[in-house]
C-alpha cells in the first residue's frame, strides 16, 4: 500500500498540496517562523490557505532572506486579501508615487524630507489604523535595509491577554466601547488637520468594542488600539483612566510578548486585529528602510 508520503514522492504535481508547510513556531505566546516560502512567486491556493491557517493559530508569521520588489510585495500581499491603502501621510502624497498602496516605514531622509513614516523613535504599542470603522485585518512589513541595532519589534496575543485576565476585569471590558485616536501615530506625532485633545471624551476617532469577538471561531480577545488619549465611553474620567491602565499593564506583559529583532530579507506578516505592537527606538545616525502593505478589514468590530 502507498501512503501519502509515497504518493507525493512519485507525483509532483500533488507536492503543493500534501507539503505540509514548513512551520517553526517561535519559544513565545506568538509567531513563528516560515521555511520554504519564495514570496516572489505565485503560490498555489492550497499553499495559501496553509500559510493562513498558520497566520490563524501564530498571529505573526515570519519569512527570512526573501528578495522582493515593490510590484512582488503587493502581488505577495494579494494572496491574502484585498489591499488597504496607507493611511494618510504628512506630505499628503503617497511615499512612492509609482506604488500608492505601499507605505514606507523610515528614518532616512532625502533632500532634507523623510522618505517614510514613524522616525528612529519608539513607537507604542498600537494596532494599526483601528481608528477607523473598519481597521486594516493584516500587515505585513518587508525589511531592506536595516540599523545594525535596535528598531526590535514586540507584538503581544491579545486572545491570551484576554483569557487570562481576572473575573472582574473581564466583566468591567464586557460591553465597553473605547475610542481608538485618530490624531496621533504611534510614534505620537500629530497627524495633519487635527487639533490638540483638551479632552479625550472628545478624542477623534472610532469607537470599538473593549473585547472583540472573532466572527470565525467566536473566540474573544481584547481590542486595546492604542493607549494614548483613549477613553472609555461611559465611564467617569477616572474610571476610564483606571481601567484603561489595569488593562493595558495586563495585555502588555512580557508573558504574552515575542521580539522580533530584525534581518535584512524578513517578511514580518501580523493579524492586526488580533495582536497589538511596539518598536524600540534606534541610532538616529543609522538607515532603516522598510516597505509595508496591508489588507482591508472585512467588516466593523464586534
Ligand atoms: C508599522 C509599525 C513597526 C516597525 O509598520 O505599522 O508599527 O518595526 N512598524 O517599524
Ligand atoms: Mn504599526
Amino acid at each position: 500500500m502507498c501512503y501519502n508520503q509515497c504518493a507525493k514522492h512519485f507525483d509532483p504535481d500533488t507536492m503543493s498540496k500534501t507539503d505540509p508547510l514548513d512551520i517553526v513556531p517561535l519559544n513565545a505566546p506568538l509567531g513563528a517562523e516560515i521555511h520554504g516560502i519564495d514570496a516572489s512567486q505565485t503560490l498555489s491556493t492550497e499553499l495559501v490557505s496553509s500559510i493562513n491557517e498558520a497566520w490563524d493559530k501564530y498571529h505573526v508569521l515570519i519569512l527570512r532572506n526573501q528578495k522582493i520588489s515593490d510590484t512582488n510585495l503587493l502581488a505577495f500581499t494579494k494572496l491574502f486579501g484585498e489591499l488597504d491603502p496607507p493611511g494618510p501621510n504628512p506630505f499628503g502624497e503617497p511615499f512612492l508615487p509609482s506604488f500608492p498602496e505601499i507605505n514606507v516605514i523610515s528614518n532616512v531622509t532625502e533632500n532634507g524630507r523623510p522618505i517614510g513614516n514613524l522616525g528612529d523613535g519608539e513607537a507604542v504599542w498600537h494596532a494599526d489604523m483601528t481608528y477607523s470603522q473598519i481597521p486594516p485585518k493584516a500587515a505585513l512589513l518587508y525589511a531592506i535595509e536595516i540599523p545594525p541595532s535596535g528598531g526590535d519589534t514586540y507584538f503581544a496575543n491579545m486572545y491570551t491577554a484576554y483569557d487570562t485576565l481576572p473575573a472582574k476585569l473581564k466583566a468591567q471590558a464586557a460591553q465597553k466601547k473605547v475610542i481608538h485616536d485618530a490624531s496621533h501615530n504611534s510614534a505620537g506625532v500629530k497627524r495633519k488637520g487635527f487639533g490638540e485633545i483638551t479632552d479625550i471624551r472628545a478624542t477623534p476617532g472610532a469607537h470599538h468594542p473593549l473585547v472583540r469577538t472573532d466572527p470565525n471561531t467566536g473566540a474573544y480577545c481584547l481590542f486595546l488600539g492604542r493607549r494614548p488619549n483613549a477613553y472609555v465611553i461611559g465611564l467617569d474620567l477616572d474610571e476610564s483612566e483606571k481601567l484603561l491602565n489595569e488593562l493595558w499593564s495586563h495585555a502588555t506583559q512580557e508573558d504574552f510578548t515575542m521580539r522580533h529583532q530584525w534581518q535584512q530579507g524578513d517578511l514580518l506578516m501580523w493579524r492586526n486585529l488580533n495582536v497589538i505592537h511596539r518598536r524600540d527606538a534606534f541610532d538616529p545616525n543609522t538607515r532603516r528602510i522598510m516597505h509595508r502593505t496591508q489588507i482591508k478589514g472585512d467588516e466593523r468590530i464586534r
